[in-house]
């Protein structure tokens, strides 16, 4: 059978096999957040002409259906069809996008006081060249030059060896051996090469970063980022983890992965003209899944109770284990994790906020995908996942997305009217609503009295914007050319229970280890959602502790900060290690306190108002006067 689309490109379909998966074999991807399951509704596809069985319509509306609107995983193609792809359903990978900010690497290097120190060591040799009476064999050359010179021990790979030989002899025997602490060569390379590359990776659930570093000034030289890949397979890491103990998964999620960085670096090695044996060094931060997958490791107990991940400190394995596409031979470090649900992100995020430094408690939050906390000073560090989900990412919400263009990031509501005033990324036509807007959308409707403390709409308000959808009351956002954007009462109750974890992961944490709210002094928010958050309204929403606006700080993605760290400096891989052994991990899904919390935290802002002094206050003026 055949998928003729809008474009003019036809596509074949295996007789049982969804829209979904025929476009996903052939190269097309869909924004499908529930991994092909029929329950988010992301997959929307128009269809034309032709007829195809539909197992479900999930959460099209009648309005879509009248349209021709199927989800493209829930329809099996009957017959030849024709199809339009509309744009929200279109999962753009593999494109630049937006960098979060960064804060000036470079800066933050010398602030740590850290010396560059890469991870791969050169040593100059002089060799004699073998001569008829000196005819030992290379590899013994080589080791009497490195024992004349004190070094004693060294390990030679079969990866080594197999390309000593040749190095020597193009070098002249005058050459630079590149080694790792162990000691263990490396490489062979001519004196004369100076160049020096080294990359630092975030593996992030959402979106990948490259950084290639320049390792002997630290110059960070290029940037390039993308959609992780694995998208195509569900939003959240549950998924992910499913997607990889079913048969096949697991190396189909990492080719996808290790494709996204080698596709970033190749444009990167081509601009600025650098041969890719001269990239001699790697690090990698991600989460615990993010990195096992990386490294083909089985993520499934991470997710079975008890939840232990294979490994939290990996060793330092080769590029060409990894099948990165820079010198096969170079180490490639990974940032170590703490637990399951606790990654290298969030112990290069510590390193990149510098909390381990400081006297004064602080409060490190990562809102990503998942929502990760930790809380200390130079002496302790106590640290949770929250299992936040990746609502604020679009997924789960209906006309949800992530902060990209064409994402309503910020709302305004008249309280007379109940207009929105919107502001979307990108300033084009709005196609769906990111963890921003939610959050200013939902504070916003609270104030001004549109939604009650448990987020529920008030009827008795006049406005025709609150209406029955197909998934009970929704609030009109945005309308045009039929499309429209809205905020349903279910949406409101994904967003609260989300904000809810974050919150009780927060105040849990915090009564586990004895600090009150006064004594933290400052509070990092890290995650490429920090760039747009608005701290006013996170606090009326209950999702941020009510503490004075100047004591939080935005770092961006610390994560790629703390890799570049980590790649330039033997003092901060120690210190990353240092960290991570001194995290203390609680495991927050058991926990009943965390379950009371979690429920005091489900209103807006809060069961107990007392606690954000400031929105009292707020409501007090606005309503009381
Ligand atoms: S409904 Fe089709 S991917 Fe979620």
């Amino acid at each position: 059978m055949k998928i003729e689309l809008t474009s003019g490109k036809t596509l074949s379909a295996t007789k049982n096999e969804s829209i979904y998966h025929a476009l996903r074999r052939q190269g097309i991807y869909l924004v499908a957040s529930c991994g092909g399951k029929g329950v988010c509704g992301k997959c929307r596809v128009k269809l034309l002409e032709g007829r195809g069985r539909i197992i479900s319509t999930g959460k099209l509306t009648p309005i879509d259906i009248d349209a021709r609107f199927v989800l493209a995983c829930q329809t099996f193609p009957e017959e030849n069809i024709f199809i339009e792809i509309p744009e929200e359903s279109r999962l753009v990978v593999g494109e630049r996008i937006a960098i979060s900010k960064s804060r000036d690497l470079f800066e933050l290097l010398h602030s740590l006081k850290a010396e560059i120190s890469p991870i791969v060591k050169r040593i100059q040799l002089n060799l004699p060249p073998p001569t008829i009476h000196d005819n030992i064999s290379d590899l013994e050359r080589l080791k009497r030059a490195l024992d004349e010179k004190g070094m004693k021990g060294m390990r030679f790979s079969h990866g080594f060896v197999s390309s000593m030989a040749t190095a020597l002899r193009k070098a002249d025997w005058k050459a630079n051996l590149a080694y790792t602490d162990g000691p263990e060569a490396i490489f062979i390379s001519p004196l004369k090469s100076k160049d020096r590359y080294g990359i630092a990776v975030d593996i992030g659930t959402t979106t990948i970063v490259v950084y290639l570093v320049n390792l002997t000034d630290g110059r960070l030289i290029d940037v390039g980022s993308t959609y992780n890949s694995q998208m195509r397979y569900g939003d959240d890491i549950i998924t992910r983890i499913v997607y990889a103990t079913e048969g096949g998964g697991l190396e189909e999620l990492r080719d996808t992965v290790v494709s996204d960085i080698n596709a970033i670096l190749t444009p990167m090695i081509e601009r600025h003209n650098i041969r890719i044996e001269d990239i001699e060094s790697a690090v990698i931060s991600g989460n615990t899944t993010m990195s096992h997958i990386f490294w083909g490791l089985s993520p499934q107990y991470i997710r079975e109770e008890p939840y232990i991940p294979t490994m939290n400190l990996f060793p330092s394995w080769k590029a060409g284990t990894a099948r990165l596409n820079i010198n096969l031979q170079a180490p490639v470090y990974t940032v170590p994790c703490v637990a399951s649900y606790v990654g290298g992100d969030i112990v290069a995020g510590v390193l990149a906020s510098k909390m381990h430094r400081s006297d004064e408690v602080s409060l490190f939050m990562d809102i990503g995908t998942n929502g990760e906390i930790a809380i200390g000073n130079s002496e302790w560090i106590v640290t949770a996942a929250c299992s936040a989900g990746p609502c604020f990412e679009g997924s789960g919400i209906r006309h949800g997305m992530r902060a990209t263009e064409g994402a309503i990031e910020s709302v305004k509501i008249d309280p007379r009217t109940f207009e929105p005033v919107i502001n979307v990324i990108g300033n084009g036509k709005p196609m769906g609503i990111c963890g921003s807007g939610m959050i200013d959308a939902i504070s916003e409707m609270f104030l001004i009295g549109v939604i009650d403390q448990k987020g529920r709409f008030v009827r008795e308000v006049k406005t025709g914007r609150i209406r029955d959808g197909v998934d009970g009351p929704e609030f009109l956002i945005f309308s045009r050319d039929g499309r429209d954007i809205v905020l349903t009462e279910v949406d409101i109750e994904n967003i609260l229970r989300a904000k809810a974890a974050i919150y009780a992961g927060v105040s849990l944490l915090l009564k586990e280890v004895g600090v009150t709210l006064d004594k933290i002094g400052r509070a990092y928010i890290a995650g490429g959602f920090g760039n747009y958050l608005n701290v006013d309204k996170a606090i009326i929403l209950g999702m941020l502790p009510d503490l004075p606006e100047g004591k939080f700080k935005f770092l961006g993605n610390t994560s790629i900060a703390g890799a570049y760290l980590c790649l330039l400096s033997d003092t901060m891989r120690r210190k990353a290690e240092e960290i991570a052994g001194k995290m203390t991990y609680m495991e927050l899904s058991v926990s009943r306190r965390f379950m009371d919390e979690y429920m005091s935290a489900l209103f807006l802002p809060h069961t107990d108002i007392g606690l954000f002094p400031t929105v009292e206050k707020l409501l007090y003026k606005l309503y009381k006067k």
